[in-house]
């Protein structure tokens, strides 16, 4: 069993992270789980340089693995936005359901294309401090109007045409199945696992 410390404070994905990772190769702790306690500055201009900055920066006080991700919405007919910035839209301290409000309003307002997609791009450092980054995305629109109490953020109003539903309708482990998350996880196991059965780092 190898340990990866989780550079997260963010309780959703860790749940999700545990549940896609499988709990018999891999013991997912977090950084507070593991006594790290260090302020990670986010500033990359992408999602994968944001999460290589956060696993670069808890690697530096472990010698285990270290993964790391950064995630959001990009929504076509606002330029991508709240894209890097989901998380600190109209504040970190502002309610979802304000910012979901927020964002159906201005996709309304820019006409027809609801086009988006969630972002998930993750990194990992390894003992032998060598990386690996992946991404996945998951293809969706913009909702007319939230609906779901599952998952966090901006479920509610993210629309997924194949179900006919938002990802906050969906059951966690359907989510999983087709998240960006799940999709970056299920990449960044099976080359971990090819890394370590190659070797020794
Ligand atoms: P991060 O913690 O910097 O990666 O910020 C991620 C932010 O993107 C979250 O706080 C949410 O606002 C949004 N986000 C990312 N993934 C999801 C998801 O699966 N559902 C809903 N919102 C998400």
């Amino acid at each position: 069993m190898r340990k990866i410390v989780f550079a997260t404070g963010n309780k959703n994905k860790t749940v999700e992270i545990k549940a896609i990772l499988g709990e018999d190769k891999f013991e997912v702790v977090t950084m507070k789980e593991a006594g790290i306690d260090v302020e990670i500055v986010e500033d990359g201009n992408t999602f994968a340089e944001n999460a290589l900055i956060k696993a670069r920066t808890v690697a530096k006080f472990t010698d285990a693995i270290v993964m790391a991700d950064d995630s959001g919405l990009e929504i076509d007919c606002l330029n991508k936005e709240p894209g890097i910035y989901s998380a600190r839209y109209m504040g970190e301290d502002t309610s979802y359901e304000l910012k979901n409000l927020n964002l159906i309003e201005r996709v309304n307002a820019a006409g027809t294309d609801r086009k988006a997609r969630f972002v998930c791009a993750m990194a990992a450092v390894l003992p032998d401090k060598t990386e690996i980054s992946v991404e996945g995305c998951f293809e969706g629109e913009i909702a007319l109007s939230p609906a779901g109490e599952n998952g966090f953020g901006y479920d509610p109003i993210f629309w997924v045409p194949e179900r006919g539903c938002t990802s906050a309708q969906l059951p966690p482990e359907e989510k999983n199945a087709m998240s960006h998350r799940g999709k970056a996880l299920r990449m960044m196991a099976e080359m971990l696992e090819k890394r370590l059965d190659s070797d020794e780092c």
